[in-house]
């Protein structure tokens, strides 16, 4: 290419060729920026290929931060760009504000440039330790549970009390793999808008409708041959009478597992077995109202069982067909915010609470269902209602300071959040849980056969149940489970149980 225009000393005259356009301030900046983002993308990219765990965030600073940068600094040199071809080129020998040419002679010019290629420098630095810092921090527990601290507070508080206090909320929540960050972070673009406009949900949605499949985050850490295999489980609990009596239950839950070393394959297990696959419509959208189910067993071909009243997948008009896996069952691994009911066995079980305090089973469960605006609320409640009961008793500070933290740890009222609105589907005491497929009413449509599974030695055997010595003689085939309030056959136990004072 021929260059035109002469060159003088003193103010340079602009030149018309095409790169010479760029040549002012605002195309310089947009340089620079397009420059740090290449630069971090390029350091970010590394270490997401190298890195030995892949955080999630990691993917969103990589493939989507970094080139939003790129393409800015782009889109500002294009405007500089535009900006010189429109009234600077008009300016033909002169200099203005925000032309920017070099003329290595002169020696303003030569400072100009000196300076110009330290800031960039020392841009690109700090940009690239920005990035750094800024991928350590998104992946942090800290940044998921405490940045918006009022609407988290009931994830993270139950959380931490967790077993799953050490695992990071990302490694459930987000996972690995392109497709996921960006569902995760339209999410979370969705949420920071939510939360600034005060648009959040309260109690906070659950199901999540974007979690990954179970197989991806869950069997990270327990992939079937770790599985359990059977569990002893012993559920201690008291009754709402003058004596808080103690009534508990021993079984052996057939949790099964992938490997035969720890008891036997099938079992409660046998669902995430991939030799089985079990689908379901639900109508609502908590999950908790399924009248379809289907199972396609490998070599086996597929039944489909009906609730009683349904008599096809088309009455039902438009569903969704779900895949079970780990998170309907287990759908609480982490935010277990327990009912009153359970709470306060919990606290006389681990002698928390004294049980000489006379119907102190249904006055607390009584005084922590009641609803409250706040906690401040509760609390005063919690204590004048016990005061009036047991004014004078020995102990009774440290029986009100214990109601008070279980109401703490469970309910969450600027949230909303508390065991009524998320149900435990891992059992069927206080939710339908199980019985939403096991609970007698599915028949297979084709033959009319029951669903497997629904007699109450089906998922676990009862060892022993009552109290005292009655616990110590245990029964290996199994007992039949004696209701402590009579008989209840015919019925689901969610019925009545609900988790406050029945
Ligand atoms: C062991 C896995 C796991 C970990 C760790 C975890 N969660 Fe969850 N979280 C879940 C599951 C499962 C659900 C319910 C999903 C469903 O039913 O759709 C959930 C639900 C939620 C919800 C929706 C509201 C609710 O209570 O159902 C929020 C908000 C949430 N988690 C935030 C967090 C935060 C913040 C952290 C870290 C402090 C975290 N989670 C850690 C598994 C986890
Ligand atoms: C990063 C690893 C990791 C991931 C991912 C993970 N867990 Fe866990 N999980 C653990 C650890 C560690 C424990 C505690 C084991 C112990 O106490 O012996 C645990 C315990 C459990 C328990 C036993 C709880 C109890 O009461 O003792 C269940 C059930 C469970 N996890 C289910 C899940 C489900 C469902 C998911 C997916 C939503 C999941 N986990 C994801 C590591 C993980
Ligand atoms: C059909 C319901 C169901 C499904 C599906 C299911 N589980 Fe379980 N799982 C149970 C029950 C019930 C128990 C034992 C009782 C309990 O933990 O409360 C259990 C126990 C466990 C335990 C051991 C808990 C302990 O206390 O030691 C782990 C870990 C676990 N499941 C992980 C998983 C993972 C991972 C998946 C998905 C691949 C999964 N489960 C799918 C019902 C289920
Ligand atoms: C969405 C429906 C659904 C839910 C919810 C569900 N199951 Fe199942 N389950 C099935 C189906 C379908 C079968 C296969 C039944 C058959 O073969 O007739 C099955 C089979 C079983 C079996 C027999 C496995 C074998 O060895 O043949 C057990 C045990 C079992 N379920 C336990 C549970 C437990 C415990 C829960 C709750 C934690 C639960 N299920 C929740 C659908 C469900
Ligand atoms: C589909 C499987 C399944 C069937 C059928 C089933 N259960 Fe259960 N049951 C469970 C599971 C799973 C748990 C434990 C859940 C947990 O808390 O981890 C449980 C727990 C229990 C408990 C202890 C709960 C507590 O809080 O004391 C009792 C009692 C019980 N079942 C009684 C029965 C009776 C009675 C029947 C028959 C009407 C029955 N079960 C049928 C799966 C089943
Ligand atoms: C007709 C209503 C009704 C049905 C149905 C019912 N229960 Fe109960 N249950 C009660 C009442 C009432 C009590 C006594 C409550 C008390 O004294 O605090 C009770 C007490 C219990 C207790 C001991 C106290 C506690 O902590 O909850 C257990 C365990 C229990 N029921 C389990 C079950 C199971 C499992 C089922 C389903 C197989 C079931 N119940 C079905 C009404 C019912």
């Amino acid at each position: 290419m021929k260059d035109p225009a002469p060159q003088e000393s003193g103010a340079p005259k602009r030149r018309r060729g095409i790169f010479n356009q760029f040549n002012n301030w605002i195309s310089a900046c947009g340089a620079v920026l397009a420059l740090s983002a290449l630069f971090a993308f390029c350091l970010l990219f590394v270490l997401d290929t190298f890195a030995a765990s892949h955080s999630p965030y990691l993917g969103i600073l990589t493939y989507m931060v970094a080139p939003f940068f790129l393409i800015s600094g782009l889109i500002f040199m294009l405007i500089g760009w535009i900006v010189d071809r429109k009234y600077l080129s008009k300016l033909e020998g002169e200099s203005s504000f925000l032309t920017f040419s070099l003329n290595f002679n002169n020696p303003r010019e030569r400072r100009k440039l000196v300076l110009f290629v330290a800031a960039t420098t020392g841009f690109l630095f700090l940009s690239a330790l920005g990035s750094y810092q800024t991928y350590h921090f998104t992946e942090s527990v800290e940044f998921c549970g405490e940045i918006c601290h009022t609407i988290m507070e009931p994830e993270y508080n139950t959380y931490k009390n967790s077993p799953h206090a050490r695992v990071s909320c990302v490694e459930c929540h987000i996972g690995s793999g392109a497709t996921w960050y960006v569902k995760a972070k339209i999410d979370g673009l969705y949420q920071v808008y939510a939360t600034i406009a005060n648009k959040v949900p309260r109690p906070v949605e659950t199901p999540i409708k974007n979690l990954r499949p179970a197989q991806d985050t869950c069997e990270k850490c327990h992939w079937p041959q770790v599985f359990t295999g059977n569990l002893d489980r012993m559920y201690q609990q008291y009754l709402s009478d003058e004596e808080n009596s103690p009534f508990a239950v021993r079984l052996i839950l057939k949790v099964g597992g992938g490997d035969p070393r720890l008891g036997q394959v099938d079992g409660i297990h046998w669902h995430t077995d991939p030799r089985n696959k079990v689908e379901y419509v639900a109508l609502d959208e908590d999950r908790q109202d399924i009248p379809w189910v289907r199972l396609t067993r490998e070599g086996q071909g597929q039944s489909v069982f009906l609730r009683d009243g349904v008599d096809s997948l088309e009455e039902l008009g438009e569903v969704e067909i779900r895949t079970m896996d780990c998170i309907d069952c287990h759908n609480r691994p982490a935010h277990i915010l327990n009912s009153p009911n359970d709470a306060v066995d919990e606290a006389f079980a681990l002698k928390r609470l004294d049980r000489s305090f006379a119907y102190l089973k249904y006055n607390a469960v009584t005084l922590l269902e009641a609803g409250y605006e706040s906690t401040e609320e509760a609390h005063e409640a919690i204590r004048t209602g016990l005061e009036e009961e047991y004014a004078g008793q020995d102990g009774l500070d440290d029986v009100i300071g214990e109601v008070q933290r279980i109401y703490d740890e469970n309910f969450y009222p600027q949230m909303n959040a508390d065991w009524s609105h998320y149900p435990q589907n891992i059992s069927h005491k206080n939710w339908p849980g199980c019985f939403r497929c096991h609970g007698g009413e599915h028949y297979n449509a084709e033959d009319g056969s029951p669903l497997q599974a629904n007699g109450c030695n089906s998922c676990h055997t009862i060892l022993a149940q009552g109290t005292g010595d009655q616990l110590l003689e245990l029964a290996p085939a199994g007992l039949e489970f004696e209701h402590p309030d009579g008989d209840v056959s015919g019925l689901l136990c969610s019925d009545c149980h609900t988790g406050g004072t029945q």
